[in-house]
């Protein structure tokens, strides 16, 4: 039996996946034109507002509002709804900590509600539970490029008067009964973070169809001033949350490239998901049928670790490191467990003088916490070879952990 490599055996391979950022000589011609222009600010230049209507149109919608991040999109956005001190935003625990932090940022409460087991999204037949007198917006997270149940979250949230913000930062041209997502609930925020797959190292976009919600959002992030109007007058209390001229130029060619690389990762992830038929315990999610375009943002699997002599999912995420494959462990715990979480939404509430429990209860994410793995995007734009690689090391540790 092969030795396996987290033990000093050989890797089963030594070549590297795909790295991340993947650029070119269009890039260069980009930042290049955007030096000698001499314009690097958003809105005296070209490249963020073409950029802005580019990314807008991409995804089927008629507005987009460029900001520094997704988590400043997040927060703009419930600044832009004036989801204030108290209210409270349904959301999902198995996320990047930014959702739950913008709500808090502006003195919200964030509500966990579970996620289901096929999508990892949050699952709208417990969101209601939830829902309270305070309750003003849910934010659906599209976990991992896969959108959520958009058709049964817009049907709560328009019977309870609730704001809809899809947290699309990983879900770049993903779309859900055809239509590309950002735009399907009343806003939607993307990330341009290094990790992204559209990316300029940093950035972010909200897309809307809804005029207003766009310049409530241009006013939030361009420190209250108004678009159209006096520079100086009527401002509203508002930082600023700019994307700069170099990004915007950058993320347009990127843009450029996404077509492709989708294409690249769908057919990779198909590939791969039969492959994995052959590896007990390594179950890739059935999705949503409903769901038309996943952008694979993260390929996710389901590890079972009786498959594997009893080894967790993070020993064998580091066991199949060792062998060449850059598989990691995902969200380790739900958000209601992160101390800051739990602090902040506390200091709010006594803050607020606000009284009640509210029960959190959530066995599917804390599941997925433990017994969930992800292969990030850049390895989906490999080779097949690459793909069997995927196979052939967790075979090779199988084998080994098994006996
Ligand atoms: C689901 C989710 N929400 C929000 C964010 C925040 O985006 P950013 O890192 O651009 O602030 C990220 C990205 O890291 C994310 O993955």
């Amino acid at each position: 039996m092969a030795k396996l490599a987290i033990d000093g055996g050989v890797p089963l391979r030594s070549k590297p996946y795909p790295s991340w950022p993947q650029w070119g000589v269009q890039e260069e011609e980009a930042l290049k034109q955007t030096l000698y222009s001499g314009q690097w600010w958003a809105p005296g230049g070209t490249q963020v507002k073409a950029f802005e209507a580019e990314f807008a149109a991409y995804h089927g919608a008629r507005y987009g509002v460029a900001v520094a991040s997704g988590s400043a999109a997040l927060e703009v956005c419930l600044r832009a709804a004036r989801i204030d001190w108290g209210d409270e935003v349904i959301t999902t625990p198995y996320t990047f900590i930014a959702t739950a932090s913008a709500c808090l940022l502006v003195g919200a409460i964030p509500r966990f509600v579970d996620i289901l087991p096929d999508t990892w999204n949050i699952d709208p037949g417990k969101v209601e539970a939830a829902i309270t007198s305070r309750t003003k917006a849910i934010i659906p997270v599209h976990i991992g490029g896969e959108p959520a149940d958009m058709d049964a979250i817009i049907e709560i949230a328009r019977r309870h008067n609730l704001v809809v913000i899809e947290d699309a930062c990983q879900a770049h041209g993903a779309a859900w009964r055809g239509r590309r997502v950002g735009a399907l609930g009343d806003m939607g925020c993307f990330s341009f973070q290094a990790s992204k797959n559209v990316t300029a190292g940093e950035g972010g976009i909200i897309l809307t169809d809804d005029e207003g919600w766009a310049e409530k959002c241009w006013s939030v992030s361009n420190v209250g001033h108004k678009r159209r109007g006096e520079w100086y007058k009527d401002i509203a209390l508002a930082s600023n949350y700019r994307l700069s001229e170099w990004a915007g130029a950058i993320l347009r060619v990127q843009l450029g490239r996404l077509d492709e690389q989708m294409a690249r990762r769908s057919s990779n992830a198909a590939y791969l998901s039969e492959a994995l038929a052959q590896v007990e315990g390594l179950d890739p999610l059935p999705g949503d049928p409903r769901v038309t375009r996943n952008a694979y943002h993260l390929y996710k699997i389901w590890y079972n670790p009786e498959a594997f002599g009893g080894h967790s999912a993070k020993e064998f995420a580091a066991a199949m490191q060792a062998e060449g494959i850059p598989l990691s462990v995902g969200y380790t715990e739900p958000l209601y467990r992160q101390r800051m979480v739990a602090e902040r939404r506390a200091f709010i509430r006594e803050k607020l003088d606000l009284r009640g429990e509210f029960s959190e209860e959530c066995p599917v994410a804390e599941q997925v916490c433990m017994r969930g793995l992800w292969l990030r995007q850049s390895a989906l734009l490999g080779t097949r070879e690459d793909m069997d690689d995927v196979v052939r090391a967790a075979l090779k540790i199988q084998q080994a952990w098994r006996g």
